[in-house]
């Protein structure tokens, strides 16, 4: 169907904000369970890099809570939730920014589709935590509600969580303090992200 939908050439290119930044854009898609860190890794990683970096950071419950509120938990939902999300991460990221996504994205399917849609400068972060620990942590009492059932489709209790079958980086969170995770994230995108 004919959409009368014409985009505009803006002046300003991808690499005119690149130079400004002076460093390069990117997404770094964080995925992992609820309460596996991604919010704090992302919170920690974009206050410490505040200073030099351009960083936009896009989280679940944020998103959810205004631009996808209409959204469930269904894989379908999730799978538009994602969809949109890296929609917008790819418009930041035009505009030069480092784009911190911190979603569950729980199936493979919906990673490789998000990467496809963000085409350029894609990064997959898994936040490796077991589901054992994110149930011990519980920051949001939301693993004892699942179990009581009172949350329908509760990711790791049941719904699925595939592990990544392609990302660029693993942070595996046994063990360390969300710092020690963070400043891995941190050398990665000082790393990667020259220009
Ligand atoms: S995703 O699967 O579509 O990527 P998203 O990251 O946006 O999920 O939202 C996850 C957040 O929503 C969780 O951190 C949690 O606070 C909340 N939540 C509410 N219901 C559920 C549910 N059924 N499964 C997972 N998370 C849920």
């Amino acid at each position: 169907m004919e959409n009368n939908i014409v985009q505009h050439n803006f002046d300003l290119s991808e690499n005119d904000y690149v130079k400004k930044h002076a460093h390069q854009s990117g997404v770094l898609w964080l995925t992992g369970l609820s309460g596996s860190g991604k919010s704090s890794i992302a919170n920690f990683v974009a206050k410490e890099l505040f200073e030099k970096y351009q960083i936009m950071i896009l989280d679940g419950d944020d998103v959810r809570s205004g631009l996808n509120k209409d959204l469930s938990f269904t894989d379908e939902d999730r799978t538009e939730n994602l969809r949109r999300v890296a929609e917008v991460a790819s418009l930041f990221r035009q505009k030069g920014m480092i784009v911190l996504c911190s979603f569950i994205s729980p199936l493979n399917e919906q990673r490789k589709k998000v990467r496809e849609i963000v085409k350029d400068k894609f990064h997959l972060v898994y936040i490796n935590t077991s589901l054992a620990e994110c149930e011990k942590r519980d920051p949001k009492g939301l693993y004892e509600k699942a179990r009581a059932g009172k949350i329908p489709n509760f990711t790791g209790i049941d719904s699925p969580f595939e592990e990544p079958n392609h990302s660029e980086i693993i942070i595996n969170t046994a063990n360390k303090s969300i710092e020690d995770c963070a400043k891995e994230l941190i050398n990665y995108i000082e790393k990667n992200f020259k220009i």
